[in-house]
């Protein structure tokens, strides 16, 4: 049989190595490079990892060309059909759907953990009323780690569990009081009757004065979006949950390390910006001006909610959510809003202007959430909240899988140094 290896060769000296391929059971294959440094004397280089594996991963799969993204296997159009969020976090998490008994038990689980320790709710005063949601949720969940001495030890299984479902619990309870604490209204405690989404709308809209009825299709659009926004490979705010518990960090802290991450405009703070960038064109016979400036190689604007890393087709997210956000505007009479109009023809242009036909910038999953969070009545500060609680499984079940892993280590990238020579200093001479 071939041998299963890539050579390199230094064409300056003629040197050639072999290196062993990786190969997983979908998609590209990797080649081990452990070794390329001390038999060839070379680092990689690669700004922004856009070909580097760092890690193997069973978790999640995406395939960029054919627009796939599957968790555990599970393709995410059949997941968003027939699954609810908390049924996709039991797959994130321990690798199968959950049978009726599994998924009650997890359920049951996650409802016993939905209260924050009453000491943490102090926390919120300590902030300023109009600081961003997500400046409070990176300090509240980096905070969380003071309070669970119990189940800190990252060697114990049992502990990373426990963790685990204390995250995806909590997440709810801390973000709808981040928008409490910044309106100045009372925090509103967890429903435990309540499924997970309608418990968060709860939280986040209901007044102690008069009871709160959550609309069926604000819920519905809400689940699909938690479950669209659940995982999505090593990226940006994956990698640096990984990066930050390589160095045994508590998953609190490396998952509120994740959250800093996730706040740039350019990954999870996309949604928001969409929002932003339409309330600026205002007017869909603006458009035009907009498009222009995308376009031009001089002018670093770009069109908040199209394009992607990966997906040099269409993100299978946005197919998706791009009809549920069309019914939900529909259902609640909103179509003919200035901003959701402005949205569609947005959509519309972009989708026939050869600029991003040829670069391939449709629409992507961010263009059409931060559309359905306006309309179900989330403020836009809280938009990338939204991800962060839905990516809360993702970035965990992603460590869990790391601390698992007997390849993993601190990890620690090199640079290629660009700096002075050694010179000496004014003193010295
Ligand atoms: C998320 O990694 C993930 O999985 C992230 C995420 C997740 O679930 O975790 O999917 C969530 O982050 C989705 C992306 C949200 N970000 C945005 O919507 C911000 C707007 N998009 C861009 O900033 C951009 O498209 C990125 C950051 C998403 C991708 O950037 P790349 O990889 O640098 O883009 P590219 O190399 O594919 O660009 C190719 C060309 C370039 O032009 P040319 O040099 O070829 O002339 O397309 C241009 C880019 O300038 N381009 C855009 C554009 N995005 C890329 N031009 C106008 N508007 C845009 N939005």
């Amino acid at each position: 049989m071939a041998e299963d290896t890539i050579t390199i060769r230094d064409d300056a000296t003629g040197k050639e190595i072999k290196l062993p391929v990786v190969r997983g059971s979908m998609g590209p294959a990797g080649f081990d490079i452990r070794t390329l440094q001390n038999e060839l004397g070379y680092f990689t280089y690669d700004p922004g990892f856009i070909s580097t594996a760092s890690c193997q991963s069973g978790i999640t799969y995406i395939d960029g060309d054919d627009g796939m993204l599957l968790y555990r296997g599970y393709p995410i159009e059949q997941l968003a059909k027939h699954s609810n969020y908390l049924e996709v976090c039991y797959l994130l998490l321990y690798g199968e759907l959950p049978n009726p008994s599994e998924m009650a038990h997890f359920q049951s689980v996650i409802i016993d953990h939905t209260m924050i320790h009453e000491g943490l709710r102090r926390f919120y005063s300590g902030f300023r009323h109009d600081a961003h949601p997500m400046a409070i949720m990176v300090g509240v969940v980096g905070a969380l780690s003071a309070f669970y001495h119990d189940s800190t030890d990252i060697t114990d299984p049992l502990h990373r569990e426990i963790s685990a479902h204390r995250l995806i619990a909590k997440m709810p309870s801390i973000a709808a009081d981040s928008y409490k604490y910044s309106i100045g209204q009372p925090f509103i405690y967890p429903l435990n009757e309540l499924g997970y989404v309608e418990n968060f709308m709860r939280m986040m809209f209901a007044v102690p004065t008069t009871n709160y009825q959550v609309h069926p299709s604000c819920v519905k659009a809400l689940e699909l979006i938690l479950i669209l926004h659940a995982d999505h490979e090593q990226n940006a705010s994956t990698s640096t949950v990984r990066l930050a518990s390589s160095s045994g960090a508590n998953p609190f802290a490396s998952v509120a390390a994740g959250i800093a991450s996730l706040w740039g405009p350019a990954h999870g703070g996309a949604n928001e910006e969409v929002i932003k960038m339409l309330e600026e064109i205002n007017d869909p016979k603006e458009i035009a001006k907009f498009v222009k400036r995308a376009k031009d190689k001089n002018d670093p604007y770009r069109l908040m909610g199209f394009g992607h890393r990966i997906y040099k087709n269409h993100d299978p997210r946005a197919v998706i959510i791009r009809q549920m956000c069309h019914d939900l505007l529909k259902d609640l009479d909103t179509v003919n809003q200035p901003l959701f109009e402005t949205a569609l023809e947005l959509e519309k242009i972009a989708l026939e202007d050869d600029y991003f036909i040829e670069r391939k910038l449709y629409p992507n999953v961010d263009f059409y959430s931060g559309i359905i969070l306006k309309a179900i009545g989330i403020p836009l500060n809280m938009f990338t909240v939204i991800f962060a609680m839905a990516r809360t499984v993702g970035w965990i079940a992603q460590w869990m899988e790391m601390m698992e892993d007997k390849e993993q280590r601190i990890g620690r990238p090199r640079q290629v140094y660009t700096g002075q020579p050694q010179r000496k200093h004014p003193a010295e001479k």
